[in-house]
C-alpha cells in the first residue's frame, strides 16, 4: 500500500496567520502519519478568476493558462485535500474563491462532458476544511460551509471534517490555543488513517 497523497491549500493572504498556522499543524500530523503532502500557497500563484467563457464545455479543461493547471493536476491525483481559509464577510477569502470557481471546469466535465459515466473515486476522496473568524456569532460559518461542501463535491470528495474556530482575529492569536493546534495536528494524522482504511476497504474482496 503506497502512502496517501494529500494536497494542502493555504487560502489566507497572511502567510503566518491563524488558518496557515493550523494548516501547517495538520500537514505535520499528516506527514508524521506517513502521507506525501504537497503544499500550495494561493497568494503566491498567478490565478485569474473564472471568466465564464465555458471553453471547458469541449473537454472539461480550463483554457485560461496560469497556475491553475498545476493545482488541478495535484488535486486530481490526491486522495485527500486540506483547505484553509479565513472568514471574510461570511465567506471564504478571495484567493480561495478564485480557486473554487476555476474548478467549475471540473463540474462541467463531470456533469456535461462525461455525463452518465461512473465516478469511481466519489466518496472515497476526503476533504478537510479549516477556518477561523474574529467574531463569535452562531451562524459565522454557515454560508461558507455550504459553499465548501459543494466545492468538495465537485472534486468527488466528501467534506470529511471541518475545524472551525471563532474569536481569532490577530495574526498569531491561534498560538494562544494549543488545544486548537493539537486538534489540527491530530486531524492531519486521522485523515491519513481514514485514507489508508479506504484503500484497504477497496482492495478487500467483496
Ligand atoms: C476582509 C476581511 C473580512 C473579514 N470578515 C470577517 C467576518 O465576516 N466575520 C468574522 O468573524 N471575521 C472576519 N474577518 C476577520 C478574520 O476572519 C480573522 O482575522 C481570521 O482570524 C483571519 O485568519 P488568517 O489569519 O488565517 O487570515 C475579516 C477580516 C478581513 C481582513
Amino acid at each position: 500500500m503506497g502512502s496517501p497523497r494529500i494536497v494542502a491549500i493555504y487560502g489566507s493572504p497572511r502567510r503566518r496567520g491563524n488558518t496557515a498556522t493550523l494548516l501547517k499543524q495538520a500537514v505535520a500530523g499528516a506527514r508524521e502519519a506517513g502521507a506525501h503532502v504537497e503544499e500550495v500557497v494561493l497568494r503566491d500563484l498567478k490565478l485569474s478568476p473564472c471568466l465564464e467563457i465555458y471553453s471547458c464545455r469541449q473537454d472539461g479543461e480550463c483554457r485560461i493558462q496560469d497556475d491553475f493547471q498545476r493545482v488541478r493536476e495535484l488535486v486530481l491525483a490526491c486522495g485527500g485535500l486540506m483547505l484553509a481559509s479565513p472568514i471574510f464577510y461570511y465567506a471564504v477569502s478571495a484567493h480561495t474563491k478564485i480557486l473554487m470557481d476555476r474548478f467549475h471546469s471540473l463540474w462541467v466535465k463531470r456533469n456535461w462532458v462525461d455525463a452518465g459515466r461512473d465516478r469511481p473515486t466519489a466518496g472515497r476522496r476526503k476533504g478537510v476544511f479549516i477556518s477561523a473568524g474574529a467574531t463569535r456569532g452562531k451562524r459565522l460559518f454557515e454560508g461558507t460551509l455550504l459553499s465548501v461542501r459543494y466545492f468538495f463535491d465537485t472534486l468527488d470528495m466528501d467534506l470529511w471534517k471541518s475545524l472551525l474556530y471563532k474569536g481569532l482575529e490577530h495574526e498569531r492569536e491561534v498560538q494562544e490555543h494549543p488545544d486548537y493546534l493539537n486538534e489540527a495536528f491530530r486531524t492531519g494524522a486521522e485523515l491519513v488513517h481514514a485514507l489508508n482504511a479506504e484503500t484497504i476497504a477497496t482492495a478487500a474482496p467483496t
